[in-house]
């Protein structure tokens, strides 16, 4: 790959691209079975999850494990073939167990979890436990909201973990979903009323008068009062780590669908427009929007994969035509840049869909590697371009 390509979708064939795909998902259904791959690959190879303290390898832990989950449903709802829907109805067990058994909750990240493996089961199976598993996750969500802030606490355990208190992340927009399904299944506006006002102050606070957003912001967990923003995974705390704008895209248009508040759509045009002028020639961002063409930097696969689809989520609720095209332009040149030059295929024996992801480059975990959610969204943004009426199940209501 190099910086010159131009990033055009000349030759780009969706369909192409989603037979590798699924010929891939077959391939790790006989290899994992109803375990969980790891959050990242290892040498272009998605080991077994790893064994912890208490779990034996493969188990339900960590934030990632629906993004597997997913796959098996848009395969699917795209194929309408047994074997994906089989190994899908094979987890929905998991997940409640899951949330029954307390394992690993101490996390904003439910949304993510639970969003794939329970509303999207439930819409598309009606099984009632992927629906009760759900609602129990949205329940322990919202013991997450931090009074008076009126935020989501993202890390640790709200009550044992005082270095964590307060704070949050431009990821958890990805996790208001869930609490929106879960208030209107139960018609009580609780939850709603939880997801706008955590919503309303990363719109206010995490997003930067130029456009660009922290990852992490602290509130004083007494007063309320906004204090500071912070990194953890981008290059510097006052940098734009590309993922999390890529969740801002993304999740401020999934808010505004959740509530029609146009703060919200001028919140998630205002991410998308810095995203879009901070790309590379290939269209595919390097994990902080700092660095560009010779940096020499990796860039995040996983960043474009998300902003893809956050971008053909903001095209669907942009009333001028012209708008719309332009934003579903943009996506298709970074999927067809992607499935061009950065999926598996590239290495022999790989069973990650794409490579060239970065997890936690500060941190060292998952750097120039394939991951779950780069997955994930990357086959949500062929789904969206093959099936522009597919309805997402962060949608769902
Ligand atoms: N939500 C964690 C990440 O994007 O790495």
């Amino acid at each position: 790959m190099t910086d010159t390509d131009a990033g055009a979708t000349g030759d780009f064939a969706p369909d192409a691209a989603l037979h590798r795909a699924f010929e891939v998902i077959d391939a790790n259904i006989e290899t994992f079975g109803t375990r969980y791959p790891a959050d990242t690959t290892t040498g272009s190879v998605y080991p077994l999850r790893p064994a912890t303290a208490d779990l034996p390898a493969g188990s339900n832990y960590g934030w990632t494990t629906s993004f597997w989950t997913g796959q098996l449903w848009l395969a699917y709802q795209l194929t309408g073939a047994e074997r994906y829907r089989a190994a899908g109805v094979a987890q929905i067990d998991s997940f409640a167990h899951r949330v029954e058994a307390e394992i690993d909750l101490h996390t904003h990240d439910l949304g993510f979890l639970y969003t794939l493996g329970g509303v999207a089961p439930w819409l598309l199976t009606q099984d009632e436990r992927a629906r009760d598993g759900a609602l129990a996750a949205a329940d322990h969500l919202m013991t997450r909201v931090m009074q008076p802030a009126g935020i989501v606490q993202a890390w640790g355990d709200p009550a044992g973990d005082p270095a964590e208190r307060g704070r949050t992340i431009i990821d958890s927009l990805m996790n208001m979903p869930l609490l929106h399904w879960a208030g209107a299944q139960r018609d009580d506006p609780r939850y709603a009323r939880a997801a706008v006002a955590h919503v309303s102050q990363l719109r206010d606070h995490i997003l930067r008068p130029d456009d660009t957003t922290f990852h992490t912001f602290y509130w004083d967990p007494v007063t309320g009062e906004p204090l500071r923003g912070t990194t953890q995974q981008g290059y510097a705390d006052d940098s734009c780590w590309a993922r999390g704008q890529a969740w801002g895209v993304y999740g401020f248009a999934l808010s505004y669908c959740h509530t029609r508040d146009e703060s919200f759509l001028v919140a998630a045009r205002r991410c998308a427009r810095y995203y879009l002028d901070h790309l590379p020639a290939d269209q595919v961002a390097y994990w902080d929007l700092v660095f560009t063409d010779g940096s020499g930097q990796p860039r995040d696969t996983s960043a474009a994969s998300v902003a893809a689809c956050g971008l053909l989520e903001l095209a669907a609720w942009e009333q001028d035509p012209a708008e719309q095209q332009r934003l579903r332009a943009a996506a298709t040149r970074m999927v067809a840049s992607l499935a061009e030059h950065y999926t598996g295929a590239a290495v022999p024996g790989s069973n990650a869909l794409l490579l060239h992801g970065v997890y936690d480059w500060p941190s060292g975990v998952g750097v120039d590697e394939g991951n779950l959610w780069g997955d994930y969204y990357y086959l949500e943004a062929l789904t969206r371009i093959v099936r522009p009426d597919w309805a997402p199940y962060w949608r769902a209501a």
